[in-house]
Formats: C-alpha cells, sequence, structure tokens
C-alpha cells in the first residue's frame, strides 16, 4: 500500500479574488465544478498496478481543517489523519510530520507526496506513473516526477537525468536537483535537452525520508519529531505540538532535502501535468479560442485577443471590449483586472489590500 500524503496549507494568493485567504484556490472551483483539493483526493485513492491506496493523511492549518473535511467528505474519503500546523513552516517540515506520524505504526510505509493545487487530468495515468516508481522506491530512493519543461520557468525545481527518457516511464537516476534557478540558468537548463521540471509530486518510503532528515536537515527533524511525539487528537484531526514545531526552520522540501540527497531518481510523466499557479496558467489550461480569449461564468468578450474574462458572481455580468493581454475576474465583493503578463504580480494586490487593512 501506499498512502497519500496531501499538501493544503498554501495560500495561492496569486489567484486573488476567487482564492482567499481563508479560502484558497485549492478548495474552490477553479476549473468545472470539481475544487483542485477534491481532485487529487479522488485521483490518489483506489489501485494502480501492483499497489493499493490507502487512506490520505492531510496537512493543512487550523483555519483550513473544516473545509478539508468537509471535502473529504463529499469525495467519501475517510482520512487515515488531518494533520494540523500550528504554524506555515513550507514543506520540509510539513512532510517529514506525516513521514513520522506514519512510520510510528508501521515502519514499512510508503508515502507518495502531492501539492493539492495542481491539474494531473489522467488519474490513471498518473496511477500508472507510481506503479512505475514503486520498485525504485522500495529500493531506497526519493522517486520525483518529472514534466518535459517547455519554457524556461524560474518557479519550479529542475532534475537533471543521467539519461534521457526513452518514452518507457521506467524511473532514471537524477544527477542534480536544482530549485528555482535563475533565468540564465533556467534558460540554459531548457536548451540541454537533459533536464525535466520537479513536478512537485514525491514518493518514498517514510524511513528514507526520515534518514535524509537525519543526514541533511538535522536541525529539522531535532523541531518536528517532537512536534508529533506530543501531538494531540483535537475533534478528530491531530495538532502537532506548537512550541516544538515553531521552531521549525521555514524551508522547502525541495531545498532541504532535494538539493542535498544522492539517491534521486524520476518518473518522467507526459500524460498532462499543470500549476495553476496565476491566472495566465489558468487561461491557457482553459483552452483559449483562436484568438487567444479564456471566457468563464457570466462573460462576454468583444473583439479581444489574448485575455481571460471571468465572473464568478452570480448575476454579474462582464463584458470586455477590445483587451488584449488582460486577465479580469469578477467576484461578489472583488474585480481584478491586471495586464496579462503581470499574472505573477496578483500577489501584490493581496499585500495592498492587506496594508490598508
Ligand atoms: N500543509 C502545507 N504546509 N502545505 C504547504 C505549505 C505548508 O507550510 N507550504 C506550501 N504548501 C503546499 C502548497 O499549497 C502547494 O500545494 C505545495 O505545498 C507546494 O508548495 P508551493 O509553495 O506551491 O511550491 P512551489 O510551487 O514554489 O514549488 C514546488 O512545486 C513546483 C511545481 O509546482 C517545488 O517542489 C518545485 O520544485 C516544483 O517545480
Ligand atoms: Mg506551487
Amino acid at each position: 500500500v501506499v498512502t497519500p500524503v496531501i499538501l493544503a496549507g498554501g495560500s495561492g494568493t496569486r489567484l486573488w479574488p476567487l482564492s482567499r485567504k481563508s479560502y484558497p484556490k485549492q478548495f474552490v472551483p477553479l476549473l468545472g465544478e470539481q475544487t483542485l483539493f477534491r481532485s487529487v483526493v479522488a485521483r490518489l485513492s483506489g489501485e494502480g498496478e501492483g499497489f493499493a491506496f490507502a487512506r490520505p493523511v492531510v496537512l493543512t492549518n487550523a483555519t483550513f481543517r473544516f473545509i478539508v473535511a468537509e471535502q473529504l467528505a463529499q469525495e467519501d474519503t475517510d482520512p487515515r489523519a488531518i494533520i494540523i500546523e500550528p504554524s506555515v513552516r513550507n514543506t520540509a517540515p510539513a512532510i517529514l510530520a506525516a513521514a513520522l506520524h506514519l512510520s510510528a505504526s508501521d515502519p514499512e510505509a510508503m508515502m507518495l507526496v502531492a501539492p493539492s493545487d495542481h491539474v494531473v487530468p489522467d488519474a490513471e495515468a498518473f496511477r500508472a506513473a507510481v506503479s512505475q516508481g514503486l520498485a525504485a522506491a522500495r529500493s531506497g530512493d526519493l522517486v520525483t516526477f518529472g514534466i518535459q519543461p517547455t519554457r524556461p520557468e524560474t518557479g519550479y525545481g529542475y532534475l537533471q537525468v543521467v539519461a534521457r527518457p526513452d518514452g518507457s516511464g521506467q524511473p532514471i537516476k537524477l544527477a542534480r536537483f536544482m530549485e528555482k534557478p535563475n533565468a540564465a540558468r533556467a534558460q540554459e537548463m531548457l536548451a540541454s535537452g537533459d533536464h525535466l521540471w520537479n513536478a512537485g509530486i514525491f514518493l518514498f518510503a517514510a524511513r528514507d525520508l526520515i534518514a535524509a532528515f537525519e543526514k541533511h536537515a538535522p536541525d529539522v527533524l531535532a523541531a518536528v519529531r517532537p512536534a508529533v511525539d506530543s501531538a494531540e487528537g483535537d475533534l478528530g484531526f491531530l495538532r502537532l505540538a506548537a512550541e516544538a514545531w515553531d521552531a521549525a526552520p521555514d524551508i522547502s522540501i525541495d531545498y532541504a532535502i532535494m538539493e542535498r540527497a544522492d539517491n534521486l531518481s524520476v518518473v518522467p510523466y507526459d500524460s498532462g501535468w499543470s500549476d495553476l499557479g496565476g491566472w495566465d496558467a489558468v487561461w491557457s489550461h482553459a483552452g483559449p479560442d483562436a484568438a487567444g480569449v479564456t471566457v468563464s461564468g457570466e462573460a462576454t468578450a468583444i473583439d479581444c485577443s489574448d485575455t481571460l474574462l471571468r465572473s464568478d458572481s452570480e448575476g454579474m455580468e462582464l463584458v470586455g471590449i477590445g483587451l488584449n493581454n488582460i486577465i479580469a475576474v469578477a467576484m461578489n465583493d472583488a474585480v481584478l483586472i491586471a495586464d496579462k503578463s503581470r499574472s505573477q504580480d496578483v500577489k501584490l494586490a493581496v499585500e495592498a489590500l492587506k496594508e490598508k487593512g
């Protein structure tokens, strides 16, 4: 069995005003009716060749815990645990907490770590990729999933493979993992032909991950172990002990472990993956028409090009005329209008509003 470990603690400020502090993007219907959180729960259930998914562990914070519980129930999923992080400490402490929790009752536990804000349309192909990675994970590797890069993206991790993917989907050893390179490095890695993007999904034995922390990030382990050991049940949630937890360094798994470990491999994945990090990604994922226009909800585009118009407010009509390269998103209480090439700056809106109070 493989236990899904779902990360659902992010705040997704670049998708404001749809994504809110108290109700971030993974929990709202961003594409179609199902939320991204519900679709990852559904994807990581059932069986693949040679394995079955166990009940999931979800990591989140106190604010989102009831949303998580409700959306799990909507998927008829009884979680193994909903772990509450007392403060935001990034993915390394969160994933380690899940590993320690699982290995306490099952020293052989295998985990599939997945974010809850990605789109992976082909669940069956994804389960087949997990099954391809199992032997490597069982023999002690930390397994990543690699996407063929298409642009010099600086917001992703890059995986340098020792041999090019041959289309079989078999895992390949990694020569190196590089998180969020600068633009020049990203360009080089794209051109090299021997790098894949890190999908942000990981497969490993809980035991091997803990060993990696012992070796590469003992300071994280020193804080997280007591936080897990003294965790308390709370209305069906597992609340990590705050005092120990708050001392954990704020660091992602990519920097804490993946850039330092030498037992990495990658399963190449080419059946569709998208990190809906900003409105430009939503625009392109939703399949713009020939003029490059994506319209959703009660919105109408007249003579527009390369534009996203979206009204999520019932009864509010949004009409764009002659727009080019624009993102316009209307909600009941907020409207965003931005240059599409500034999609990554939408977090500035959230900061500006926070300052206004
Ligand atoms: N529970 C919990 N707690 N979840 C968290 C926390 C936390 O403190 N911080 C982040 N997450 C969740 C986010 O919501 C997201 O689903 C996932 O963990 C990854 O965090 P991001 O902050 O979105 O990471 P990133 O996009 O910058 O980079 C990662 O993903 C890329 C692919 O999308 C890295 O793994 C990159 O290497 C990778 O290319
Ligand atoms: Mg991300």
